[in-house]
């Protein structure tokens, strides 16, 4: 039997988070440039995309590229920029078909200017699109997330824009890249690692983990119904007791 027919429709998560690694690992156990590795973990983010559509999920967030990422080789940074914008151009009629709208996380204005340009045209062109919203991280950081949130409130406050009596943590939450959006129920990470590497930390605090060894570019949709199937078996307690949450 097809795994996804053992889903609980009802039980879905609203939000899933990836943090999509091991594509360097990918390349080096077939003795390829990481940078196939990276080609190859587009073919999954496409999959992954396509099948969280299917699925009905309602915000699909993907860890593409973290302010740590700046320091790796500059031939890898510029294929993974590349391979960003070649992802929108090949990607944005199928994303606007299937009513996907994209988002971005992130300091943006860090990418080179045709990226952001392009990422930019694609929230624009998609913004009004309601069955999914695809949020990808970029040039992002969890830590940094919450520092510039502190800053605006900050700066709101000075200027009497915002009044510290009204802040409180569904306030704060409005501060951040993710504003509008549910928190994730579950964060997957591909290729073993048992780390959230500065991803989310705000939006996390509740989230389910499910962490498998498969590296990024061999994680199929079979992968991700297991992931959900596993999600769907746990008790989500939010701090209360099983008790409370059976009533
Ligand atoms: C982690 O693997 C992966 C990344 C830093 C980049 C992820 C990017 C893609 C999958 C390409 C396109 C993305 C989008 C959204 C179109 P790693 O390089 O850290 O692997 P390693 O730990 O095995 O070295």
């Amino acid at each position: 039997m097809d795994l996804s027919e053992q889903l609980i429709k009802e039980k879905l998560p609203k939000h899933i988070a990836i943090i999509m690694d091991g594509n360097g690992r990918w390349a080096r156990k077939r003795s390829l440039e990481r940078i196939r590795g990276h080609q190859q973990g587009m073919e999954t983010v496409k999959e992954v995309v396509r099948t969280c559509r299917e699925l009905g999920i309602q915000v699909l967030t993907l860890y593409a590229f973290s302010i740590e990422n700046w320091s790796r080789p500059q031939r890898e940074i510029h294929a993974l920029m590349m391979l960003l914008k070649r992802f929108i151009r090949s990607e944005i009629k199928a994303l606007q078909k299937n009513d996907i709208q994209i988002r971005s996380i992130g300091h943006l204005e860090s990418l080179p200017a045709d990226v952001q340009n392009i990422v930019q045209e694609a929230v624009e062109k998609t913004k009004n699109n309601r069955s999914m919203v695809l949020n990808v991280a970029l040039s992002y950081s969890g830590r940094d997330e919450i520092l510039q949130a502190i800053i605006k409130i900050v700066d709101k406050v000075a200027h009497h824009d915002f009044s510290l009596s009204g802040l409180n943590e569904q306030t704060f939450s409005q501060f951040l890249y993710t504003a509008g959006l549910p928190d994730p129920d579950l964060l997957i990470r591909t290729s073993g690692e048992l780390r959230v590497s500065n991803f989310l930390l705000w939006q996390m605090a509740y989230t389910e983990l499910y962490v498998t060894d498969i590296f990024w570019p061999d994680f199929r949709k079979e992968d991700l119904y297991k992931a959900l199937l596993d999600y769907q078996k746990r008790e989500r307690r939010f701090g209360l007791t099983g008790e409370q949450i059976t009533k």
